[in-house]
């Protein structure tokens, strides 16, 4: 089965309205030609989510935002529902990011309500499951990748799972340069899948995508995604520049 690649950038806490302005524009003039065979997402700051769509509304280039909190509105001060992310013109949210788990106490449980509350609003969750070093010297990366998909997909039907996207990002390949082996990252996109067609069936399994994140760069991407069960890229620091975030995306089109 062919999936599309989806091609994401992931901003984390760089470029606000100002230096998202400059990005995109870059961004746009570089991919003019492309897209049409690979999906392509940002996940700007919330700051510069709006603008970001307002830019972006003639490209096919999609926005979705970095996290957002499980309740549709109240007394949260300081945090963002699905509800006004998918009001500001975003598909995508990225959900239970590493960097979210262990800086902000993002449990399994909350990652599942927040994966739950972005389905029911439309929004894609973007799930990043993920092991840490010593898990994988432990030889645990199995289960732990295995308690974490399940746990995030608690009580998600059938029909809403199709929406959502997995993202395996291990620990240790994040944001150090080190990137899983293509062989290390295929066998736990297989295992992902395997889980998935467990919980649900082997065509939600085979349709559902399944990213690697973790120091994809140009130079490494086409063999990371030449894999049979990866289909695309969770990208940070390659992302924050419109050249090597091209680069990218001009590998997947021509792997598609
Ligand atoms: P990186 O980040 O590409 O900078 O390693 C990936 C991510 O954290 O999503």
């Amino acid at each position: 089965m062919t999936r599309q690649f989806l091609i994401a950038g992931n901003w984390k806490m760089n470029c606000g309205p100002a230096d998202a302005a400059e990005l995109l524009e870059n961004l746009k003039k570089q991919k003019q030609e492309l897209a049409d065979v690979v999906d392509v997402l940002v996940c700007p700051p919330f700051v510069s989510l709006s603008m970001s769509v307002n830019y972006l509304h003639e490209t096919d280039i999609q926005v979705g935002a970095q996290n957002l909190h499980f309740e549709d509105e109240g007394a949260y001060t300081g945090e963002v529902s699905a509800r006004m992310i998918a009001e500001s013109g975003c598909n995508y949210v990225i959900v239970g990011h590493s960097e979210r788990r262990q800086y902000f106490g993002e449990t399994d449980e909350i990652v599942n309500r927040k994966a739950r509350k972005a389905l029911e609003h439309r929004l894609a969750p973007v799930i990043c499951v993920g092991e840490s070093l010593d898990q994988r010297k432990n030889e645990k990366h199995h289960s732990v990748v295995e308690e974490q998909v399940k746990a995030a997909l608690n009580e998600v039907g059938h029909s809403e799972v199709l929406d959502a996207v997995i993202a395996y990002e291990p620990i240790w390949a994040i944001g150090t340069g080190e990137t899983a082996t293509p062989g290390q990252a295929q066998e736990m996109h297989a295992h992902i899948r395997t889980i998935l067609a467990e919980m649900y069936t082997d065509e939600i399994a085979a349709s559902l995508r399944i990213l690697y994140g973790g120091s994809m760069k140009p130079h490494n991407a086409e063999e990371l995604l030449s894999q049979d069960d990866v289909d695309g890229g969770l990208i940070g620091g390659a992302s924050l520049k419109a050249e090597s975030f091209t680069e990218i995306i001009t590998i997947a089109e021509n792997l598609s």
